[in-house]
């Protein structure tokens, strides 16, 4: 069923759900010209506070990947914050929230307008978005038939819209074919990532993970759990290009993403990952990734950014 919400941020302002519409003839819409961001805000019961996690670090990307498409952002970092807190708090939500800041091409001639040729626009939205059951459970997965778009086409490692092609084909081969949420090799074949998420897996008790020149999306996530791993959990983690037939024997596995978050991969191609069950390692880690995006570990608060505290300061300045 199509998601939808109260409101959605158009252009500077707040626009009711259904006003929120871009014309045919854009470049967005005709070629998927954008690029995005996918980001988390976590509500803390505790402090009655919504945390948006990592933004500066989204915000950041969003920019990488709008001059590596040679897009121009017509707003600074601070009114982009500001109109994310200003949705999320419109929509009034009280439980995770996944938003989605989006930088597009209005109306150009043919596709090769240089930056200031075309007008770019920006939009949010924002949903209600909790804990899947499979982040409990874990998935089932494979290896796609499809291979991850190679950096020397498109650029894989920044969320440019049009990449999703890539992902949702994948996606939806595999289910077809009785999985959850497949692995991409790249076109070198070894693992790059799944369709919206980093892999990970355990082996002898290290934390491995294809490194940033696999052809993966330069994953924030991905980045928390190598820090938190060996800060936290003093784990050897290692950034190194990992064979497939590797995914049959490893310890562990798991995705990791704003999206899914850590998501325990319990087979691939019909092999057992470990006992068949989420494994140890992934689940402290899983445990720690929560708390922490949720405001309980004082050290990694520097990550969070109040949505209500903000505006309430906002409003009594
Ligand atoms: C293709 C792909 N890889 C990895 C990720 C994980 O990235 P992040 O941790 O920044 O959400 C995503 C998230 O949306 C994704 O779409």
């Amino acid at each position: 069923m199509a998601k939808s919400a109260p409101f959605a941020w158009m252009n500077g302002s707040l626009v009711p759900w259904e006003q929120a519409t871009l014309h045919i003839a854009t470049e967005c819409v005709l070629r998927g010209e954008n690029v995005f961001e996918g980001e988390r805000a976590y509500w803390s019961e505790e402090e009655q506070e919504l945390f948006m996690f990592r933004h500066a670090e989204h915000i950041a990307r969003l920019r990488q990947g709008a001059k590596i498409m040679r897009m121009t952002i017509p707003y600074t970092d601070a009114e982009i914050e500001a109109a994310c807190i200003e949705l999320i708090r419109a929509c009034g939500y009280r439980g995770s929230v996944h938003f989605r800041p989006v930088v597009y091409f209005d109306q150009g001639e043919l596709t090769d307008y240089l930056p200031e040729e075309i007008r770019t626009g920006m939009f949010i939205l924002a949903f209600s978005k909790p804990t899947t059951k499979a982040v409990h459970q874990g998935v089932r997965s494979c290896v796609s038939t499809w291979r991850r778009n190679s950096d020397l086409a498109s650029p894989s490692r920044i969320k440019a819209g049009s990449n999703y092609h890539n992902s949702r084909l994948a996606y939806i081969d595999a289910r077809l074919n009785g999985f959850q949420i497949p692995i991409l090799l790249n076109e070198a074949g070894k693992v790059a990532e799944g369709p919206g998420a980093c892999f990970m897996m355990v082996r002898g008790g290290k934390l491995i993970t294809p490194p940033v020149t696999a052809d993966i999306l330069e994953s924030i996530t991905r980045d928390t759990l190598i820090e938190l791993a060996r800060a936290e959990l003093g784990l050897e983690v290692i950034e190194r290009d990992v064979d497939r037939t590797e995914l049959y024997i490893c310890d562990e596995a798991f995705f990791c993403g704003s999206g899914h978050e850590v998501t325990p991969i319990v087979s691939v191609d019909h092999y057992d990952v470990g006992d068949g069950k989420p494994g140890p390692l992934t689940r402290r880690i899983q445990s720690l990734y929560f708390d922490v995006v949720s405001g309980r570990v004082p050290r990694y608060r520097h990550w969070l950014t109040p949505v209500y505290g903000a505006a309430k300061a906002q409003a009594a300045e």
